[in-house]
C-alpha cells in the first residue's frame, strides 16, 4: 500500500505494507464532512473542527487505496473520554487517526489482514515538566537517561509518550477497556527505530490468541522548531503472530493507573486523575 504524504512522510515506512497511510503536514483549503461528522464539532473551536475534518479527508484517501467508498467516521461516543472519541470505521477495517500542530495523518487497513492498528505524532521536543514521570515507569526513566547521552536529537520522553498513545489506540478496539501509562513497558531500539511494549495486564484476545505486547515503529525529524515525531503499531492476526511486527511477551505484575492525559489545543500534555474532555481546553 502506498503511503500518501504532502511534504515528506513521517509515518512513511513503519507500518506494514497492508496498511494504508495517508498523512499531511497542511489542512486542504475546504474539507467537505458528511452533515452527522459536522454535527459533531458544530460547537468545537475553529483549530479542533480543522484537525477534525482533516484527519478525514485523510481516512477517506486512505480508506480509497482499499477500495472502501467514503463514508462517515463518527466517534463511538458514550463513557468516559478515552473512549468516547474512539473512531467507528467501516465494517471490516481497522485505523487509527492522529494529529498535532502541523501534522495529521490516518492509517487503515482490512481487519482480515491486520487485528488493530495505532498511530501517533507529536513534536519532537520534551514534555512539560512534570508530565515524564508521572508518563513513565522508573525502568523507562533509565533507559530515558542513557538514550539522552547516547542519542541525542530525539526528545525521547516525548516518543515514550507517543508510543503509549499508539498503543493504547490499537489496545482499544481490542478490548473496550482503559490502559494506564504504568501498564505498558516501552523500550526503544534507538538504532532499528523500533520499539516494544510490554504489558503489565493481561492483553486482549483477539481470535483466540492473548496478545502481551505490541512491537512498533518510530522516526523523529530533528529537533528544529516544528519537528515532529511519530510511532505506530500494528496487531497482526493469530495467523501471522510469529512475524516480527508482534511480539508475545510473558505478562508481568499489573500495576494500576487511573491518570488520564490531556491535551491543549497547543499540543502541551497534562495528566489528571480524572478524565475530562480532552478538546476542551
Ligand atoms: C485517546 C488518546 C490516546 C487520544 O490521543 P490524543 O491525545 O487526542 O492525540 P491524537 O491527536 O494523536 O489522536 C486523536 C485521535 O485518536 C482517536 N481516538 C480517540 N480515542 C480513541 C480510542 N479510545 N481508541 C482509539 N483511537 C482513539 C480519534 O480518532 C482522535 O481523533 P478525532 O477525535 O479527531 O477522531 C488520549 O487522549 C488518551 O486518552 N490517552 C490516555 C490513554 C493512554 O494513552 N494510555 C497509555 C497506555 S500505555
Amino acid at each position: 500500500m502506498t503511503a500518501v504524504a504532502l511534504g515528506g512522510g513521517l509515518l512513511e515506512g513503519l507500518l506494514p505494507a497492508e496498511v494504508a497511510v495517508v498523512e499531511t503536514f497542511g489542512d486542504p483549503p475546504s474539507v467537505e464532512l458528511f452533515p452527522l461528522e459536522a454535527d459533531v464539532v458544530a460547537n468545537a473551536v475553529e483549530s479542533r473542527r480543522r484537525e477534525f475534518a482533516t484527519v478525514r479527508w485523510c481516512a477517506r484517501a486512505a480508506l480509497a487505496q482499499l477500495g472502501v467508498a467514503p463514508e462517515p467516521i463518527l466517534p463511538a461516543r458514550g463513557g468516559p473520554p478515552w473512549a468516547s472519541r474512539a473512531p467507528l470505521w467501516p465494517d471490516g477495517i481497522v485505523g487509527s487517526m492522529t494529529h498535532c500542530d502541523g501534522y495529521r495523518a490516518a492509517a487503515v487497513a482490512r481487519s482480515a489482514v491486520v487485528a488493530s492498528v495505532g498511530v501517533d505524532a507529536e513534536p519532537n521536543a520534551a514534555l512539560p515538566s512534570g508530565i515524564r514521570q508521572v508518563v513513565t515507569l522508573p525502568e523507562e526513566q533509565r533507559t530515558l537517561a542513557r538514550l539522552a547521552a547516547s542519542h541525542p536529537g530525539v526528545a525521547w520522553d516525548r516518543l515514550l509518550f507517543s508510543a503509549k498513545e499508539s498503543v493504547f489506540k490499537a489496545w482499544f478496539p481490542l478490548t473496550g477497556r482503559w490502559l494506564g501509562f504504568g501498564e505498558c513497558l516501552i523500550t526503544p531500539d534507538p538504532d532499528l527505530g523500533t520499539f516494544t511494549g510490554s504489558l503489565r495486564v493481561t492483553g486482549p484476545i483477539p481470535a483466540g490468541m492473548t496478545v502481551n505486547g505490541f512491537t512498533g515503529r518510530w522516526r523523529a525529524q530533528d529537533t528544529n522548531p516544528g519537528a515532529h515525531l511519530a510511532t505506530a503499531v500494528t496487531v497482526a492476526p493469530s495467523a501471522a503472530r510469529n512475524s516480527p511486527d508482534f511480539n508475545v511477551a510473558p505478562a508481568v505484575v499489573p500495576t494500576v493507573s487511573t491518570n488520564c492525559i490531556l491535551r491543549s489545543k497547543r499540543g502541551n500534555v497534562a495528566v489528571a486523575r480524572n478524565p475530562i474532555h480532552t478538546t476542551d481546553w
